[in-house]
C-alpha cells in the first residue's frame, strides 16, 4: 500500500454561494480549527471574494478560485485569466470539476489548455476527475478516470503544481458518497497512472460524519467538500479530524 504523505488537503468548493459579509464571517469561525490543524486548508471561492478575502489574511486558509480562461488575455467578455487570478491573490483553482463539465461543456482538451495555463503562470491546481454514475453502472469507471486523467494532464511534465481530486459524479451533492474502497481503488488508480507524487483528494458528499473514514486511507491524501464547506461548524469539524489523525 502507497505510503501516507505528511500534510492533508482540506479544501472546500463554495460553489456559487455566500456573500462577502458572510464569507469574512465563516473565515473568522474556523480560524481556530485551522491553526491547530496540521493540514493544509483551502477554500475555492467566488471570483469577488478573492481579493478582499486573500488581502490581510490571518486565517491560515489558503484562498483559491474554482475556474478561469485558458487564455492570457483577450476578447472574451465575461471571462478571467489566471493572471487576473493571481493579481487578486489566489494560490490555486479549481479545474475540471464535474459542474464545469456538464453545464459548460467543458472538454478534456479545454481543461488540459485550462491547466497548462494556470501552471505556467504559477497557479497551484485541483484538477477534478470523476465517473458519472452510467458510466460506473456500465463498468466504464476506470475507463472514464484514466481518460480524463491522461487528456487533461497531456504534455505536462512538471505535476508540482498539480493535486488530484477524485469526485464520482453521482456523489456529488447527492449525500450518498462512495464507499472507502471504492474511493481507495479509484485514487489508487489514478496515482498509478500518474506514477508521480501527486496528492489525491476525495470528493463527493463529504461531511463530518464520513470525512474520517476516507482519511484514514492510506490512497486518499484529503478531501474536496462542498456543501459541508459551507457551514462553518461543519468545515470546522472535518478540518479538526486531521489534528486528531496526528496525535
Ligand atoms: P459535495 O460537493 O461535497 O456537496 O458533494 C463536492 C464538490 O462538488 O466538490
Amino acid at each position: 500500500m502507497a505510503k501516507k504523505m505528511k500534510t492533508p488537503i482540506i479544501a472546500g468548493n463554495w460553489k456559487m454561494y455566500k456573500t462577502l459579509p458572510e464569507a469574512q464571517t465563516f473565515l473568522k469561525e474556523i480560524t481556530p480549527a485551522v491553526k491547530a490543524s496540521p493540514s493544509e486548508v483551502l477554500l475555492a471561492v467566488p471570483f469577488t471574494m478573492i481579493q478582499p478575502l486573500s488581502q490581510n489574511n490571518d486565517s491560515g486558509v489558503i484562498i483559491g478560485a474554482q475556474n478561469m480562461n485558458d487564455a492570457v488575455e483577450g476578447a472574451f467578455t465575461g471571462e478571467i485569466s489566471a493572471r487576473m487570478l493571481i493579481d487578486a491573490g489566489a494560490k490555486f483553482v479549481l479545474l475540471g470539476h464535474s459542474e464545469r463539465r456538464q453545464y459548460f461543456k467543458e472538454t478534456n482538451d479545454l481543461i488540459n489548455k485550462k491547466i497548462k495555463r494556470a501552471i505556467q503562470d504559477g497557479l497551484r491546481v485541483i484538477f477534478c476527475v470523476g465517473e458519472t454514475f452510467a458510466e460506473r453502472e456500465e463498468g466504464q469507471t476506470e475507463e472514464v478516470i484514466s481518460s480524463q486523467s491522461k487528456e487533461g494532464l497531456l504534455g505536462i511534465d512538471d505535476l508540482s503544481l498539480i493535486t488530484m481530486a477524485y469526485e464520482p459524479v453521482w456523489a456529488i451533492g447527492t449525500g450518498l458518497a462512495a464507499s472507502k474502497k471504492d474511493a481507495s481503488e479509484a485514487h489508487h488508480l489514478i496515482k498509478n497512472l500518474i506514477k508521480e507524487q501527486v496528492k489525491v483528494l476525495y470528493g463527493g458528499s463529504v461531511n463530518p460524519e464520513n470525512a474520517a473514514n476516507f482519511l484514514k486511507d492510506d490512497e486518499i491524501d484529503g478531501l474536496l467538500i462542498g456543501s459541508a464547506s459551507l457551514n462553518s461548524d461543519n468545515f470546522a469539524k472535518i478540518i479538526a479530524l486531521t489534528s486528531e489523525e496526528k496525535k
